[in-house]
């Protein structure tokens, strides 16, 4: 059984990974407006893995008799200046999803709760994963820039991501 302050924790970390969800549609649906169709499919599958993401951590609520409680989703931003601009955001927000899991882990070690500790372990190398993944795009657009061949090239790049799992 999970603790209040653990499933209290957890039910937060929910809503920010759909948080993070609803943040990378409104990237996807910038791309789309720019017809960038890899950045666009990239961004997508984007999504769909903040989703799972969310529903990993309700599944294992769940899981250890904890209480869901479905929170309101903030507005994401509507406005993005351009490719750079959006990746650069990206990375600020998984650099603050890394503090948040951090926390996380941090509230199950206090809680002598050693089954979130080793359940969190996932999301915590996922985090390295994401910023690193994420930076390599950053270096490569700040590269580009407004090059249009250079985007070409990162849209079919991009476009080749394959459907998020979560195993
Ligand atoms: Fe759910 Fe991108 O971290």
């Amino acid at each position: 059984m999970l603790s209040e302050r653990m499933a209290k924790a957890l039910n937060d970390q929910v809503t920010a990974e759909f948080y993070s969800s609803y943040f990378y549609l409104s990237m996807h649906s910038y791309f789309e407006s720019l017809n960038l169709e890899g950045f666009s499919h990239w961004m997508r599958f984007q999504a769909q893995e903040e989703m799972m993401h969310a529903m990993k951590l309700y599944d294992y609520i769940n899981e250890r008799g904890g209480h869901i409680i479905l929170q309101t989703i903030d507005q994401p931003p509507a406005e993005w200046h351009s490719v750079l601009h959006v990746f650069e955001k990206v990375l600020e927000h998984e650099q603050k999803v890394t503090g948040m899991i951090n926390n996380l882990v941090d509230v199950a070690l206090d809680e002598r709760d050693h089954a979130s500790c080793a359940f969190l372990q996932w999301f915590v190398s996922e985090q390295v994963e994401e910023e690193s993944h994420v930076g390599a795009i950053v270096n490569k657009l700040t590269m580009v820039k407004d090059d249009p061949a250079g985007l070409f090239v990162m849209d079919q790049e991009l476009g080749k991501r394959l459907p998020p799992t979560v195993e």
